[in-house]
């Protein structure tokens, strides 16, 4: 993307607007799936809730991905673009008896199971439905990362997946039902990994886990899963997962298992190519502090506000002349914790200047909301030299969409 379109798109488009770039998804896709399949069979399972506007979905299932998806919202997405029923898998901790019933109804390649609990109902509405539920488990691994706390997932007493030593009872409840046939095991532990070892920690736990379920006679086994959270830069020269080392991390679990690894990637493939156009409103200078105020803010962008993610910042077009200065970034929102980027140098970001903040294809617009009744923003797709819009603009209108000043008396006398 050039800074000639990004200003082009702000000027026709309006900001805040997220701009991606589908050359470089395309790119990334082919990096991660080659560095894959030098070393494994394996297949890619887009996450679709790093980013999930149909134009996004659309390109990653022409690509040949698959989808992995946590919600019935998500599934319609999926189903919107058309990626078959059996190229989706369906995570998440907290799944609905009405997200469970219509992804058995549409026969989705497995349910990945985090509970005992969930399992008892995939059991139940299999059986109402008479049908046979492809089911996964998501295994803690016990494994730990370093990342952001809130974004750690695989550490022993975490909210996600069946502990370790709970598998083999579960596993055996499943095949002993003829409502469920377990064909995988998987884990997801957690997000922006830059490093291989934890996934290498992960896979042999898994490596160990299939052995065992075959030892005890368990047969029906797949396909593995080792989820998602390959890390990318944020800032120039930070540390991100090269896709050689995830493969060589998780080579093991196949070649040990025998079966194809299913990898559930989401910010590596579209992190990088977003970024969220937004043009300086004010400038303020208060209490020794330097504060460009920009009409993007927290409800647009989560990610630094939540957490203290550093997305690139920088003037887009050059400013001839202009002295760099140690700014604040922040959004009009009405939170001291609403800002883009904290103690930067920035040169020309004079009101009106158009800023791009960098890096946000990822949990970027499928974070954002309406907080202080803040339509959401636009996003456009650029393929080489053209560009168009994939989601409009919100309006005003769109804020009160549902809501009424009275009541509609649900319970009481005027409810007739
Ligand atoms: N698979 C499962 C089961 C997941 O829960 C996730 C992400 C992924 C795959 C994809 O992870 P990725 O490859 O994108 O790291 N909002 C946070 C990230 C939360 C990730 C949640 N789960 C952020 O902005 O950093």
């Amino acid at each position: 993307m050039t800074d000639a379109q990004l200003a082009a798109i702000a000027a026709a488009v309006g900001t805040p607007v997220y701009v991606y770039d589908a050359g470089m998804i395309r790119e990334r896709f082919a990096a991660l799936t080659d560095a894959l399949s030098r070393r494994l069979t394996a297949h890619v399972h887009y996450a679709v809730k790093a980013n999930s506007n149909l134009a996004v979905l659309a390109l990653m299932r022409e690509l040949g991905a698959g989808a992995d998806i946590v919600s019935a919202g998500e599934l319609a997405r999926a189903r919107a673009v058309g990626f078959p029923p059996n190229a989706v898998v369906f995570s998440g901790v907290g799944k609905t008896d009405s997200e469970l019933a219509e992804a058995l109804a549409a026969g989705l390649r497995m349910i990945n199971l985090e509970s005992e609990g969930e399992a008892e109902r995939v059991i139940a509405l299999a059986a109402q439905q008479g049908v046979v539920a492809r089911v996964g488990i998501r295994v803690n691994p016990e494994v730990t990362t370093e990342t952001h706390p809130y974004t750690q997932t695989g550490a022993k007493g975490m909210k996600f997946g069946v502990p370790l030593d709970r598998v083999p009872d579960l596993a055996r409840r499943l095949a002993d039902d003829s409502h469920t046939t377990l064909v995988c095991v998987g884990m997801h532990i957690g997000s922006q990994i830059t490093a291989g070892a934890p996934y290498r920690a992960g896979a042999d736990r898994l490596a160990s886990l299939v052995a065992a379920l075959r030892a005890a006679g368990l047969m029906t086994l797949e396909s593995v899963d080792v989820g998602g959270g390959l890390g990318i830069a944020y800032q120039e020269g930070a540390a991100a997962l090269d896709p050689d080392v995830f493969a060589e991390a998780i080579a093991p679990l196949h070649d040990a298992t025998g079966l194809p690894v299913l990898v559930e990637p989401g910010r590596y493939l579209v992190g990088p190519a977003g970024v969220l156009l937004t043009r300086v409103v004010y400038r303020k200078h208060t209490g020794g502090r330097e504060f460009v105020i920009a009409d993007a803010g927290m409800n647009d962008l989560l990610r630094p506000s939540l957490y203290q993610a550093e997305h690139p910042i920088r003037v887009v077009g050059a400013v001839p002349g202009a002295t760099p200065e140690d700014v604040d970034v922040v959004g009009p929102i009405c939170e001291t914790g609403d800002f883009l980027g904290l103690r930067r140098r920035l040169a020309g970001a004079a009101p009106g200047a158009l800023l791009a903040v960098e890096a946000a294809g990822a949990y970027g617009f499928s974070m954002s909301s309406q907080y202080n009744s803040r339509p959401r923003p636009a996003e456009v797709l650029v393929d080489g030299d053209r560009w168009g819009i994939v989601r409009e603009r919100e309006r005003v209108a769109d804020l009160i969409r549902g809501e009424t000043p009275t009541p509609r008396w649900v319970h009481g006398e005027e409810a007739a």
